[in-house]
């Protein structure tokens, strides 16, 4: 039986109450935490950094996900595996050399996920999938919580479970972006192994985030 993991998103959690959220995920149910950073450049939007994420790491013994939407990511790679990152993903476009940051993440002894917009095909990563433990497939255009879940990915998520298949490869396919219990069946149907949430894991069934994460974990 597939085992569907849930990463909540803290960009939707109150950003005043970070560590005490992160308690509550911890005790709804969350296999682990996604830490959206967000340096204003890459993405419309600035979230947090290394001091903040050192800060939370005592909160939890669950995997920090964290997702870099920043440029350039090269250089800041290290400060995120030091402040407590367990799985580092990065967007190809915010590299000069994917192959170079890949084997950086490798060498700092943490987990590699590469993320493709909706708008990267998957053969902008095809060659280097066998070197990684995750694609994180965005599902909407990175920068915000909130926003519509875009149905045209769910192809892609079904193009890139074949390939693991047919490759016998072991990455892990994590759909981020809108995710709901109207479509969360529909991205696990089509191979996604993890689904980050953060509207509706914090938002729905008034907040109640072990109901919200035992819902999207069914299928
Ligand atoms: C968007 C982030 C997502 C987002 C998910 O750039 O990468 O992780 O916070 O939030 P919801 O579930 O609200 O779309
Ligand atoms: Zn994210």
């Amino acid at each position: 039986m597939k085992k569907i993991q849930i990463s909540p998103s803290i960009l939707s959690a109150d950003f005043s109450q970070l560590g005490n959220e992160i308690i509550k995920l911890e005790k709804g149910g969350a296999d682990m935490i996604h830490v959206d950073v967000m340096d204003g450049h890459f993405v419309p939007n600035l979230t947090i950094g290394p001091p903040i994420i050192k800060s939370l790491r005592k909160y939890t013994n669950l995997p920090f996900d964290v997702h870099l939407m920043i440029d350039p990511v090269h250089k800041y790679i290290k400060n995120y595996a030091d402040a407590g990152a367990d799985i580092i993903t990065i967007h190809p476009e915010a590299t000069e050399n994917l192959i170079d940051s890949i084997e950086l993440i490798e060498s700092l002894n943490k987990k590699i996920g590469v993320s493709l917009n909706p708008d990267t095909p998957i053969k902008a990563i095809e060659d280097i999938l066998s070197k990684i433990h995750l694609v994180l497939i965005m599902s909407v255009f990175p920068g915000f919580g909130g926003q519509k879940f875009m149905p045209e990915v769910l192809n892609k998520i079904k193009d890139l479970n074949k390939i693991k298949i047919d490759k016998k490869l072991d990455f892990n396919i994590e759909v981020d972006g809108g995710i709901n219990f109207e479509n969360s069946k529909l991205v696990i149907d089509a191979g996604a192994d993890i689904l980050v949430s953060g509207t509706t894991i914090f938002s729905e069934n008034e907040g109640n985030i072990k109901k919200n994460i035992e819902i999207l974990k069914t299928f």
